[in-house]
């Protein structure tokens, strides 16, 4: 049996973490292991460039700069969270990964899918995600469901305008087309707890050992 790796992306405000945070809930009330983390983040090192990265003060840092500097955050992720906990056959679930850089530097950005890709490589070093839950929302909902939690407080991805968060959708879209055995994609208009529900099931369907898979 190999632990499995799951991801969930989305624009900002469609409920990653909400669903992440509810996942690993249940997975843990059935007893199970989880290593759970997040992209920018999940280390310390990481968690700091996650606060430059979000710094509106920072409006003016140069798209390829942040491509680098998200890909530093995932590569000390890699290796300091991801490889240890899957090869001591942990499962992991995270809050983003390689498809935000596709979405937001490689399509919003317009930095291109094949640049984004190399660099990913380089973070990554092969490190797939098993499946990735793509959580689909349109943007004036996305946007009520952020002013709700945050009082219209935005950091500097999402000052970056409603356009931008239709390119990132559309990225969305277009990737989970592009891979369908390894997406699922869910629309995230539903309630907090049916989504959860849908994610669970999809996931049990997909996977009959979840949170591992039966090795190859
Ligand atoms: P997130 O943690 O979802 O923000 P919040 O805590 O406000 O819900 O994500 C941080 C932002 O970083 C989000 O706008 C997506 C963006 N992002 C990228 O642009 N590229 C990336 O590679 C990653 C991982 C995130």
């Amino acid at each position: 049996m190999q632990p499995l790796f799951i991801v969930f992306e989305g624009i900002d405000g469609a409920g990653t973490t909400t669903q992440c945070n509810r996942l690993c809930e249940r997975l843990r009330d059935a007893g199970h292991e989880i290593v759970q983390t997040r992209e920018p983040g999940g280390t310390e090192a990481g968690e700091k460039i996650r606060a430059l990265l979000l710094d509106p003060a920072f409006a003016c840092l140069d798209h390829r700069a942040e491509l680098l500097l998200y890909a530093a955050c995932r590569r000390q992720l890699v290796a300091q969270i991801l490889q240890p906990a899957l090869s001591g056959h942990k499962p992991v679930i995270s809050d983003r990964y390689t498809c935000s850089s596709l979405a937001y530097q490689g399509i919003a950005r317009g930095l291109g899918l094949p640049l984004v890709r190399q660099i990913n490589a380089v973070a990554t070093a092969g490190l797939d995600a098993d499946l990735t839950i793509f959580l689909d929302l349109d943007v004036h909902t996305a946007l009520t469901r952020r002013n709700k939690r945050s009082g219209g407080v935005e950091d500097r991805m999402e000052q970056a305008g409603a356009g931008f968060q239709a390119r990132v959708r559309e990225g969305y879209l277009e990737l989970a087309r592009e891979h369908p055995e390894k997406s699922l994609l869910l629309d995230a208009a539903e309630t907090e707890e049916t989504l959860s529900l849908q994610v669970y099931k999809a996931l049990i369907s997909r996977f009959p050992h979840f949170p591992y898979r039966i090795s190859a």
